[in-house]
């Protein structure tokens, strides 16, 4: 008998992903110039609802790019979430400004408003929220505290493609938001991203960035020192096949999250809060478990995997890495209690109703054997 195995969140490709690849290929535009560049924005853009969407290489350089067209630099504080991943914090480090971290709110696991109203400093140049697994964070509490002061809000939406705060969608809140293509988010390009703002004047400073700084009407007279962050026409070929199916991708990833709460609803688990007047697009399925370490986490982790179920871990606090860490700063204990027992299971949008059963019957007698 073979061994299954049910990978976290595997994309599908069976669209037009390799009709528009091949187009790619036939005419020869594989770099980042080419038809599918502009045809992806404006499928993003459309569906996300803004004007401007900028297609960069990884949802990691969206952030840096973000952050350098702001003007975010040395001496300034950008507070993140200390739950999150890396690149929120190493984006922050790549302007040489400081990451502060703050803690997460115990029901919602994302940033904690109140804990960003107590971090600001005159030192504090902006806010990245995070929506964490495809949940919203409090945009209209972190809008307000950071308006007031003039802090730049930067809404690092890599993992909530499908997310809503009242009819508009997250990444659209602040002064620009950032998403992540990669192979295991909702909609992939292998590798990708995207920057979105309303403003014009930003807009055009992100395509002057992100394009080696190179004046947008004179070729190779180059007005700043800017980056190669484009995006390609194969990559985007794939993203403009992707967003084609996006809402029936969005929708699957609900019901899965549909399927695993019902069948987990006596179990010693809890999901996130969602915020009032919000959607979870529930890029992962993911809960804390009652009475568990991170040690005990962690070998049901390896059990599960040992039983063919991919299963992954909470993000590991930012403030506790070595190269993060500062002995002087604030102890976070909710993130910290979140990430040692929070666990995401298989989401994929392939994932088929039998292995949806196996991996929740599979899972709950773990759970009540404690056999691991
Ligand atoms: C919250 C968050 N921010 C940023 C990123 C970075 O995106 P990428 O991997 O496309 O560089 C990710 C990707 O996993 C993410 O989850």
């Amino acid at each position: 008998m073979s061994i299954k195995h049910i990978p976290m969140a595997v994309p599908d490709l069976s669209g037009n992903e390799l009709e528009y690849l091949t187009d790619c290929v036939d005419s020869t535009w594989i770099s980042a110039r080419g038809p599918y560049v502009e045809k992806f924005e404006k499928a993003f853009a459309d569906f996300v609802g803004i004007e401007h969407a900028i297609a960069v290489s990884n949802g990691t350089v969206a952030l840096h790019l973000i952050l350098l067209g702001l003007g975010v630099g040395p001496g300034d504080e950008v507070i993140v979430p200390s739950l999150t991943y890396i690149a929120t914090a190493n984006a922050v480090k790549y302007v040489g400004a400081t990451p502060v971290f703050v803690d997460s709110d115990p029901a919602t696991w994302n940033i904690d408003p109140e804990a960003i109203a107590r971090a600001i400093t005159d030192k504090t140049r902006a806010v990245i929220p995070v929506h964490l697994y495809g949940a919203a964070a409090d945009m209209k509490e972190i809008n307000a505290i950071c308006e007031k002061r003039g802090i730049a809000v930067i809404e690092d939406a890599a993992e909530a493609l499908g997310t809503y705060i009242g009819d508009v969608h997250a990444g659209l809140h602040g002064t620009s938001g950032s998403f992540s293509f990669f192979a295991n988010k909702t909609v992939t390009t292998g590798e990708g991203g995207m920057v979105v703002t309303h403003d014009q004047r930003l807009a055009d400073r992100f395509r002057l960035l992100m394009d080696q700084g190179q004046s947008p009407v004179n070729k190779y007279q180059h007005d700043v020192i800017g980056y190669n962050y484009r995006i390609t026409n194969l990559q985007a070929a794939v993203g403009t096949a992707q967003m084609e199916r996006v809402e029936k991708f969005i929708a699957t990833k609900q019901r899965i999250a549909g399927i695993y709460k019902s069948r987990f609803g006596d179990q010693p688990v809890r999901f996130a809060e969602i915020n009032d007047g919000t959607t979870h697009a529930q890029w992962m399925t993911s809960m804390l478990i009652d009475d568990m370490d991170r040690a005990s986490r962690d070998r049901l982790i390896s059990r599960l995997n040992s039983l063919g179920i991919e299963s992954r871990p909470f993000f590991f606090p930012i403030h506790k890495m070595a190269m993060y860490e500062d002995a002087s700063g604030p102890s976070l204990p909710v993130c910290e209690d979140l990430g040692s027992r929070g666990i995401s299971l298989p989401s994929s949008v392939t994932l088929c109703d039998e292995d949806i059963s196996y991996v929740c019957d599979t899972f709950t007698s773990l759970l009540q054997t404690r056999d691991f």
